[in-house]
């Protein structure tokens, strides 16, 4: 099988040992790649600390013609990539295609959002001192970006770190997750296809116990990591000097109220607890249900999620296909077989078949079990009632994550309500937490992270705002 190479400073480089990707599904190999070396992660972070000047001179049309290149070609090569991602990561090739699409969209976004990115004019002569004066404030990258990516979305989460960066005019050195390197490796293809400097972008999929030297290195002074929480956590607090965004995880709720149209959201719920077998930091995680549609809802509820398909993620009848390796479905089984000894009743699945695990519903199941207070990242719901809308929105707020929640309701009143209260970075009205639009700005608060992606988000997260006063003007 041959061995991808990784990029170097923008060139395909090879280092002196590779390791194997396996698809979840059935263990196969579906590809090598080699590892650099510490000397070529050395050159790699010189290179990106060498050219940022360059890259942040570089002419809008440059970034934005490199921008729309990508998007051109991940567009020529969707359904190979698809195939790659769903190889790598185990995801139905429903979902990788949906995935594809997005990074299209994330990089076609980015591309004009920098073509709109132009800073601003603010007249001082507001006051009689500043007469004849006026300000022009632009925005100037922080410097090199440090991206860290999961192995989730292992196209458009690397696209989320990638495409700002390029926008404003920043370097960025890409780890990607060691499970699903591949995909950021043939994102790495397409970049170097493009006229952007040597030394702008760099793919080294390193093993993690070698991130923290990267963490650690002055020269790339942005940290953007998605991921899970103490993982996170732990990078902040290493270099709490540098600016570290985090995006993490969440127990995502969603909300159905009496007057919600409970065959839609029974069906989206269904779907999206499971979808890509739960591992989204937004998949549906817990269901809160007014009481009196409770029985309703899970009438409706148990049939759709009976019928999702379960099984080989390359047929393209598939919806729900394994978790990312055996020992992320047995730690997820764990889980369920915890809440069931504390007194859970399990309504649907339950079961795991090698890193399979069926989609799960629970009832009843104790405050305090993981299922419940923790982010699963597995095909598992749990179901719980709701007194009132008071009850509902305290029971949201009742968890350490604030990513996104969902709000299945008819009425203006209780949406804006939900926007005033639920304390996350994003609430949905009418759908699930689990529906993103790349552009929108997206993360969490509480131990959901810090800071903002999406395009413009992102591009402002990788900047400082720069004031230049002009004086002695006739305005
Ligand atoms: C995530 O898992 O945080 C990303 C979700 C998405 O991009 O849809």
């Amino acid at each position: 099988m041959d061995v991808r190479t990784f990029w170097l400073a923008g060139r395909p480089a090879t280092g002196d040992s590779e390791l194997p990707v396996t698809n979840p599904h059935d263990g196969r190999e579906v590809g090598r790649y080699s590892v650099p070396t510490d000397a070529q992660v050395e050159e790699a972070v010189a290179a990106a600390h060498g050219v940022a000047k360059q890259a942040a001179a570089l002419p809008v049309h440059v970034r934005a013609e490199a921008l729309a290149h990508v998007a051109r070609r991940l567009s020529e090569r969707a359904e190979e990539l698809a195939q790659l991602i769903s190889a790598e990561n185990g995801k139905p090739i429903l979902w990788a295609r949906g995935e594809v699409g997005r990074a299209v969209a994330t990089f076609r976004f980015a591309a004009e959002e920098t073509r709109r990115w132009s800073g601003e004019v603010q007249r001082l002569d507001t006051e009689p001192a500043a007469a004849g004066r006026l300000a022009y404030v632009s925005r100037v990258p922080k410097g090199p970006v440090l991206a860290i990516t999961p192995f989730n979305f292992p196209l458009n989460l690397v696209a989320h770190k990638v495409a700002p960066a390029i926008a404003v005019g920043a370097p960025v050195v890409i780890k990607p997750a060691p499970a699903t390197p591949l995909s950021a490796l043939a994102l790495g293809e397409i970049l170097a296809e493009t006229d952007l400097p040597a030394g702008m972008f760099s793919v080294l999929p390193v093993e993690n116990e070698r991130a923290s030297a990267l963490v650690h290195d002055p020269r790339l002074p942005i940290v953007s990591f998605t991921g899970s929480a103490p993982v996170g956590y732990a990078i902040a607090d290493e270099v709490p000097r540098k600016h570290v965004t985090l995006e993490l995880g969440g127990n995502a709720a969603a909300v159905v109220l009496a007057d919600a149209d409970l065959d839609w959201a029974a069906q989206r719920v269904a779907l999206f607890s499971n979808y890509q077998a739960g591992q989204s930091c937004i998949a549906v995680q817990r269901v809160i249900v007014e009481e009196p549609v409770y029985d309703a809802f899970v009438e409706r509820l148990l049939p759709a999620v009976s019928a999702l398909v379960t099984g080989d993620p390359a047929d393209e009848k598939t919806q729900v296909g394994p978790l990312v390796s055996e020992a992320a479905a047995e730690r997820v089984e764990q889980w369920i077989n915890e809440a069931v000894a504390g007194g859970a009743r399990v309504l649907a699945g339950g079961t795991r078949e090698g890193a399979t695990v069926a989609p799960t519903v629970l009832a009843d199941v104790p405050h305090d079990a993981k299922v419940a207070c923790e982010e699963v990242f597995g095909p598992v719901m749990i179901l719980q009632t709701a007194a009132s809308i008071d009850e509902a929105y305290a029971m949201v707020n009742d968890s350490k994550y604030g990513l996104q929640a969902g709000v299945f309701t008819r009425s203006l009143d209780a949406a804006f309500r939900a926007n005033r209260e639920l304390e996350v970075g994003g609430v949905i009205i009418g759908d699930v937490p689990s529906y993103r639009a790349d552009q929108m700005p997206y993360g969490g608060v509480k131990d959901s992270g810090i800071g903002r992606e999406g395009l413009r988000s992102a591009m402002e997260d990788f900047t400082y705002e720069k004031v230049m006063v002009l004086t002695g003007l006739t305005l």
